[in-house]
């Protein structure tokens, strides 16, 4: 029915074309461009300053990756892309292996939990918006007609189906890449924060990893860190922290209004307010990846009023846990040092969010392992890559994002950043040089992208590890000062 819907409507003079629109791959395609010219641009420059020359083209085809990509809803990538957080996994670029004269030594994996229904907190505004339509008794447009049929029976917060399926995948596919740096003697160490929806995508992780080992090894879920207490898994330690809401609303009050005029011309009396519109729009996206078919919500809106949604994503965040927020970046602090003490072998230095107790225990945090993994949420995830300094938006102005003007030249797209089950992959490497001795790298792959690493002189992606540890200054400090203002 969802389909038909769909379809249907295309013949009139409202919404729903959800088919790969040329002006919009155009668009995307273009800012691709635009993306590998400033950044070969950029590396054009370091290579020609940096000491010593790389062999050229050295990069290996990718391994295997044994699992679907884009996840079979029924629906364009390119729409699924536009659900900003609530994406369904699916990978920015096709994994690269180092260069060849380097070697994997360690690797740390972050992760969100993977697919999951509304929180509470949004189920319930869906709900009201949705009884707000379902009050009308004509509707004006057929698009609306499956409402009458609806019946409210979606849950909340647990992970999906899909959500566990795509963190067992990422374990199957961790196993892939990196088993040659993991035993039964050194076993990955894998910790959760305690919602039970980043628990069983930690667990569902740990089976697909087992799996795919033929159950040689045996990985488990060695920590659960109460949300209530100190954990770098979670952003809730900062109670001074703004929100990007007067942002984000500023955007809403710019694209939602010709959508809820619509909405309410074809629903007579149903009088939608811009965040009511909001929400059905995302009900698309979770419906969706619920049923696993187009749902009949995505058939309320047009491709282009979706890139409206997806920007008004973008901007909350970016205001809220990122680079524009008033303590957004101080909220990763913890996790980035407690990723530099695993990555140099030394003890956890941090006076933020980091339980002591347990950091300074071999027992709860070993500094000997190879592989880590951490399971976590989309807003601190977002802290953390602020607080390590990637995704700025060096081509804005102010580096920020323009809550009134969507810029295609920003980089800051939550699908690509933190979609459900989304990861940062930290891999340390031991590279040898031409005429020098091995020396530890890093790299950073977010969702298989390699990261420039701009901050710490990156080049093709590798910065020394030295060089990574110095440009963590704001970590390392505690955030200079950030952590107290939470609190004052
Ligand atoms: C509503 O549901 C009934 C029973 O399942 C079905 O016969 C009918 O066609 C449905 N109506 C619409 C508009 O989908
Ligand atoms: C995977 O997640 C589901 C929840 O969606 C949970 O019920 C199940 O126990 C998990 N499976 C494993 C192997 O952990
Ligand atoms: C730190 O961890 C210990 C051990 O799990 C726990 O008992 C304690 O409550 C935690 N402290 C805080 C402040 O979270
Ligand atoms: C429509 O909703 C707004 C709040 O969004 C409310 O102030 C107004 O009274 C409502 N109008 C009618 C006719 O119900
Ligand atoms: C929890 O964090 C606070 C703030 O940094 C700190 O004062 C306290 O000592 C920490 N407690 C533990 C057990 O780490």
């Amino acid at each position: 029915m969802a389909k038909d819907v769909i379809s249907k409507s295309t013949e009139r003079d409202h919404p729903p074309l959800l088919v790969n629109e040329p002006s919009h791959l155009g668009k995307r395609r273009c800012r691709r461009t635009v993306q590998l010219l400033v950044l070969a641009t950029f590396l054009g420059f370091w290579l020609r300053i940096i000491p010593f020359k790389w062999p050229s083209l050295s990069l290996r085809q990718g391994t295997v990756l044994p699992v679907d990509h884009v996840p079979d809803i029924g629906l364009p990538e390119s729409l699924m892309r536009t659900w900003a957080q609530y994406a369904p996994y699916i990978p920015v670029a096709k994994y690269v292996p180092p260069p060849p004269m380097c070697t994997i030594s360690q690797v740390h994996v972050l992760q969100r939990h993977g697919t999951r229904w509304p929180t509470s907190n949004a189920a319930a505004k869906c709900k009201s918006a949705v009884d707000k339509l379902k009050r009308v008794k004509d509707y004006e447009e057929d698009y609306l007609v499956f409402l009458k049929n609806f019946t409210w029976d979606l849950g909340e917060n647990d992970l999906l189906p899909l959500g566990a399926r795509q963190s067992f995948d990422a374990g199957v596919a961790a196993f892939d890449r990196y088993a040659h740096i993991v035993s039964n003697d050194n076993l990955p160490f894998v910790r959760a924060a305690s919602s039970t929806r980043v628990v069983d995508s930690a667990t569902n992780w740990t089976a697909g990893f087992n799996v795919a080992s033929h159950n040689t090894i045996k990985a488990s879920v060695d920590l659960i860190l109460p949300e209530s207490g100190n954990l770098t898994l979670d952003d809730n330690m900062c109670p001074n922290a703004g929100d990007g809401d007067a942002e984000s609303e500023r955007w809403l009050a710019i694209y939602a209004p010709p959508i809820t005029r619509r909405l309410n011309l074809a629903a007579p009396g149903a009088n939608l307010s811009n965040k009511d519109t909001y929400n059905l729009m995302s009900l698309c996206a979770f419906h969706s990846q619920a049923t696993m078919t187009p749902s009949p919500f995505c058939g309320l809106f047009t491709p282009e009023e979706f890139r409206g949604f997806e920007y008004f994503g973008d901007v909350d965040k970016f205001y809220d846990n990122g680079h524009g927020g008033n303590l957004g970046r101080v909220r990763g602090v913890g996790y980035v040092n407690e990723l530099l003490a695993r990555l140099t072998g030394k003890p956890v230095r941090d006076n933020t969010q980091t339980n002591r107790t347990l950091d300074a225990s071999p027992e709860t945090f070993p500094l000997d392992r190879t592989l880590y993994a951490d399971f976590s949420h989309d807003n601190t995830m977002v802290s953390i890559y602020s607080a390590l300094g990637l995704f700025r938006q060096y081509l804005l102005p102010g580096q920020k994002l323009n809550p009134g003007d969507p810029s295609s030249l920003r980089t800051w797209i939550l699908s690509n950043m933190v979609p459900f089950g989304g990861r940062m992959v930290v891999e340390r490497l031991k590279c040898t040089r031409a005429a020098a001795l091995p020396a530890a790298f890093i790299r950073i792959l977010v969702n298989d992208a390699v990261q420039p690493l701009k901050f710490c002189g990156g080049v093709r992606g590798l910065c020394e590890l030295h060089a990574f540890v110095e440009s963590q200054w704001y970590s390392r400090h505690d955030g200079g000062g950030d952590f107290e203002r939470c609190f004052d």
